[in-house]
């Protein structure tokens, strides 16, 4: 499976931090918020990333993340050139998603804990599959409603009288025929071309699983000012209190054996002294352990 990150849009809600940086690069915490996104999915297995952003901010994400033969992945670019909606990014992306399964994550939402992701990626077959998340708020998001059996039975976007409160978390996994699909969309009422629309056209057909994360699991959208902070706030306290990192990819690309110890020893050479590099000597030194 390859994954699709997006980090376009306008970032209006996160005003003036977004005026002249780029949402998905703004700190959370210790690092930028685009590792948190990368790094769930290199520790979901994936390795072939397609990140897409505007043309302002493309040559920031390649300054920072190359492409990313540093850390054992592949990372490609495209440019949305207005923020059009999400279920754009498969038209952009389609020579990218090609004939594989895709899965598509929002820069600006973070996750941690479980396992629903990796499980989710080595054992999807075909169709979609979609995540719930119940949340006190849900009209801000895609709102999933389920029958008697747990199946669901509808999905809307922003509904201002939400059927229930599972949101649909910004992790969405597709098929090849998503390009398609996204392809034959008309916009909405607010001119985007929505992700929600990709998964009615699913669950129409009878091919939409939606999974509820557990509780436990953690969902953060970093996309305001209020909400950025929190998520700092979470990460830091975590991080202080396990003397592990949240958001690292390089560690995540060790643990998936996309870098071999030795190649991860040779990367760390290329980063300045400071508390990142430090945390990633620490985790060379327990592989190593591990390995005697
Ligand atoms: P949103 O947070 O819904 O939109 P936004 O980033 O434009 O922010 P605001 O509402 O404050 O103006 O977008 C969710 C994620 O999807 C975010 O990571 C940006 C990304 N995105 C795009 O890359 N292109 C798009 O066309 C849209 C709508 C969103």
């Amino acid at each position: 499976m390859k994954a699709i990150i997006l980090a376009g849009g306008n970032g209006s809600r996160l005003y003036p931090l977004s005026k002249v940086s780029s949402k998905q690069l703004q700190a959370v915490y210790d690092k930028p918020m685009i590792y948190y996104p990368l790094t769930v999915m290199i520790a979901a297995g994936i390795h072939e990333f397609c990140i897409i952003t505007t043309p302002h901010d493309l040559p920031r994400y390649r300054a920072l993340l190359g492409d990313g033969t540093q850390w054992g992945i592949e990372i490609h670019y495209r440019i949305q050139e207005r923020p059009e909606g999400i279920a754009q990014a498969f038209v952009i992306a389609e020579d990218f998603v090609a004939d594989e399964n895709v899965a598509l994550m929002l820069g600006d939402n973070i996750f941690f804990g479980g396992n629903a992701f990796p499980q989710a990626v080595s054992t999807f077959k075909s169709g979609a599959l979609i995540f719930a998340y119940h949340v006190k708020h849900p009209n801000q998001y895609g709102v999933v409603e389920f029958g008697a059996d747990g199946q669901a039975i509808s999905i809307e976007e922003k509904p201002s009288v939400p059927r229930s409160n599972f949101a649909v978390p910004g992790v969405y996994i597709y098929d090849r025929q998503v390009v398609d699909i996204a392809k034959s969309l008309k916009p909405s009422a607010r001119g985007e071309f929505e992700i929600t629309d990709v998964n009615r056209h699913y669950l129409e057909q009878g091919e939409l699983q939606v999974s509820r994360l557990n509780r436990g699991f953690v969902w953060l959208d970093a996309g305001t000012s209020s909400t950025l902070q929190e998520a700092s706030s979470y990460v830091e306290t975590i991080e202080r209190r396990q003397g592990i990192k949240l958001g690292c990819p390089e560690e995540a690309a060790l643990v998936r054996g996309f870098l071999s110890v030795e190649r991860f020893r040779a990367l760390l050479d290329t980063i300045p002294h400071c508390e990142y590099r430090d945390y990633l000597a620490y985790v060379a030194s327990e592989a190593e352990r591990q390995q005697r």
